[in-house]
């Protein structure tokens, strides 16, 4: 039987994923969030993790490099890939939200909005039918608005503090994000009772937790 390859997001996500997988008797390896090394095997359990770019965990997963994922619906939503999404993790919960400086919000008449997640941006806005200019950009997005790069900004907000610590304000919230379990399709098929049997530890652990 083949192992089952799991490609996981490096970063904030990676605790929780980490935990969430004990507590579903998944052993992960000790050092696996503290090595440089980007796989590990686990023989006893036929699975094997790959560490990547939250970004790139849809591409391996689109692709069948590996068959399941776990990665923020802020990535899906921009990635847009093919695949299945089986499972809400309950974790990483934060919102997209539109931001910038008080007071400007009804005041822009061409928004210029720098984001992270241009086309998923890109999206939002055309189905709202308003114009926008999008700026991409890769990190601290909270200074688009104070530098005049741009007026809006659409980001993740979690605690809410990056903003509040940078004088900004909400503008909108547009909707709610959790880390989310997904499945290569042609793996859902090939290995499918040990796909299920996965899903099925996590999802009693979810529930349960
Ligand atoms: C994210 C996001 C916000 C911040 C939100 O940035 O882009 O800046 O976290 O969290 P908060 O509401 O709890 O303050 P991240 O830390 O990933 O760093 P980045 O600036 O490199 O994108």
């Amino acid at each position: 039987m083949d192992n089952i390859r799991i490609a996981m997001a490096k970063g904030r996500l990676a605790k929780q994923a980490v935990k969430l997988f004990r507590a579903a008797d998944i052993n992960i390896p000790e050092d696996m969030l503290s090595s440089r090394k980007l796989i590990f095997s686990l023989p006893e359990e036929n699975l094997e993790i790959v560490l990547v770019k939250p970004a790139d965990v849809p591409i391996y997963v689109e692709y069948g490099t590996a068959d399941l994922g776990i990665v923020g619906k802020d990535t899906l939503l921009e990635e847009n890939r093919d695949l299945y999404e089986v499972l809400d993790l309950q974790f990483g919960k934060c919102r997209f939200a539109l931001a910038g400086l008080p007071g400007k919000k009804e005041s822009l008449l061409q928004r210029k909005v720098a984001t992270k997640y241009p086309d998923f941006t890109r999206r939002y806005f055309r189905s709202k039918g308003e114009p926008v200019e999008i700026i991409k950009l890769n990190g601290s997005i909270e200074l688009a608005p104070l530098t005049g790069l741009a007026d809006t900004i659409l980001d993740i907000v979690q605690t809410g503090r990056t903003l509040k610590e940078n004088g900004l304000v909400v503008y909108e919230n547009i909707r709610q994000l959790s880390a989310r379990l997904v499945v290569n399709k042609v793996s859902m098929k090939t290995s499918q009772v040990e796909i299920t049997k996965i899903i099925d530890a996590l999802e009693n652990e979810v529930e349960g937790g």
